[in-house]
């Protein structure tokens, strides 16, 4: 098993996915972890703080678009396995500055990955290189359309996602031509603790609590399938161990949801945590501007990780919601500690105009 004793480079520890995989997998015996990553506006290294000793877990703070630094973290750790989340992530960003997301998520990944092939080449074996990707490399579904697959073409619509995709290709084609030992995973929205507020459910949470307008884009009937975080931890987890390098996974949550059926379950339940009457939070939804190019549905089949790897997501949506609310309630030195001068500046650009001018 490839667990055994395996010194891991996870980059973008410090964000949401890769936070939460962390602290999963700093469970584990037989594994070292190194942490890479930049501490952008994304990065909050208080979710990981509790779980670096310098010996199992080790935090290095460092940028993948720095060719030094990348190849400087292969010299100096004999790393068995990438699990590479480090990106920009959000659409929104991607739509008012696209060029971050080539820099961090093109020229980011391919440092990478000359960097692990100059390392591996030539013994291979066991090595691992996971690269974290998105189902919005597949593009946009109609109602009735299929759940992507690994099969799925892609035909990625917005700066985010062609840079994905374009992270994608790289990988695919260094398995190809290299046989370099990679695995491409393209998970579905992910949601949970710890998650930056810029996202559909945390910023829909903390805006029902302060008592902000919930700005839902266009008629809000645009659906997402949520993932639940550990859900999704695990699965990568499984991948690691008994995934097949050159493959690919779709991971997802069976979990199809139109956002405006989350945004109420959202303010339901934050009206009943904070006591409030029913209907309260509701009020303050406020149907905005669309996203340009908004992709109208995403949803994953999950056929071929649960037939090869055994996985299925094991959260109730439900309840889980309830569960993230209930952290957002009691993380407000972690929420305080992110919100940055930048998230005010973005939040600004992002939303004035719109709610000043609500469809
Ligand atoms: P996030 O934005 O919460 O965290 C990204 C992390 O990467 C941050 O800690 C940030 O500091 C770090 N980072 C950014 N640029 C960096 C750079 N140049 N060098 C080093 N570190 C850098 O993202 P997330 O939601 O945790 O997503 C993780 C991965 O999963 C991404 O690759 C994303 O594309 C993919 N993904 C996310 C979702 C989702 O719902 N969140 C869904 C599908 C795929
Ligand atoms: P998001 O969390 O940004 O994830 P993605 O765009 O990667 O799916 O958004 C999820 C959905 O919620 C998406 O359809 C856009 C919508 N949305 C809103 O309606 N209002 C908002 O303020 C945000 C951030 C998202």
């Amino acid at each position: 098993m490839r667990m055994t004793k395996n010194t891991i480079l996870i980059t973008g520890g410090a964000g949401f996915i890769g936070g939460n995989f962390v602290r999963h997998l700093s469970a584990e015996r037989n594994v070292r972890l190194i942490v890479f990553d930049a501490l952008t506006y994304a990065g909050n290294i208080a979710s990981i703080a509790d779980v670096i000793d310098g010996e199992k877990v080790i935090f290095v703070h460092g940028d993948i678009c720095d060719t030094n630094a990348v190849q400087d973290i292969f010299d100096r750790h004999d790393i068995d396995q990438v699990v590479h989340f480090a990106a920009e992530s959000h659409v929104d960003r991607s739509i008012l500055g696209p060029r971050a997301f080539i820099e961090t998520n093109v020229t980011g990944t391919l440092n990478l990955l000359m960097a692990a092939r100059a390392k591996w080449q030539g013994g291979e074996a066991g090595k691992c290189f996971l690269h974290v990707s998105t189902d919005e490399v597949y593009g946009a579904l109609s109602a009735n359309d299929p759940a992507f697959d690994e099969q799925t073409a892609y035909a990625p619509n917005s700066p985010y996602s062609a840079s994905k995709a374009a992270s994608d290709h790289l990988v695919r084609a260094w398995r190809h031509t290299y046989g370099f030992p990679a695995i491409i995973t393209n998970c579905s929205n992910n949601y949970g603790p710890g998650q930056f507020p810029e996202k559909l459910i945390p910023l829909m949470i903390l805006n029902a609590v302060e008592e902000k307008p919930l700005p839902v884009y266009g008629d809000g009937m645009q659906v997402r399938d949520w993932l639940h975080v550990q859900d999704h931890c695990e699965a990568l987890r499984l991948v690691l161990e008994k995934g097949v390098p050159g493959e690919t996974y779709c991971i997802g949550g069976a979990n199809e949801q139109p956002n405006l059926n989350i945004v109420h379950l959202v303010c339901d339940l934050v009206d009943a945590r904070l006591g409030r009457t029913s209907n309260a939070s509701r009020a303050l939804i406020r149907h905005v501007t669309d996203r340009p190019g908004h992709d109208r549905r995403y949803a994953i089949d999950i056929t071929k990780i649960n037939r090869k790897l055994g996985w299925k997501p094991r959260f109730a949506f439900d309840a889980a919601l309830g569960d993230t609310v209930d952290w957002y309630l009691s993380n407000g030195a972690w929420i305080e500690a992110i919100r940055s001068g930048e998230y005010l500046r973005f939040y600004d650009a992002q939303y004035s105009r719109r709610l000043e001018g609500e469809k």
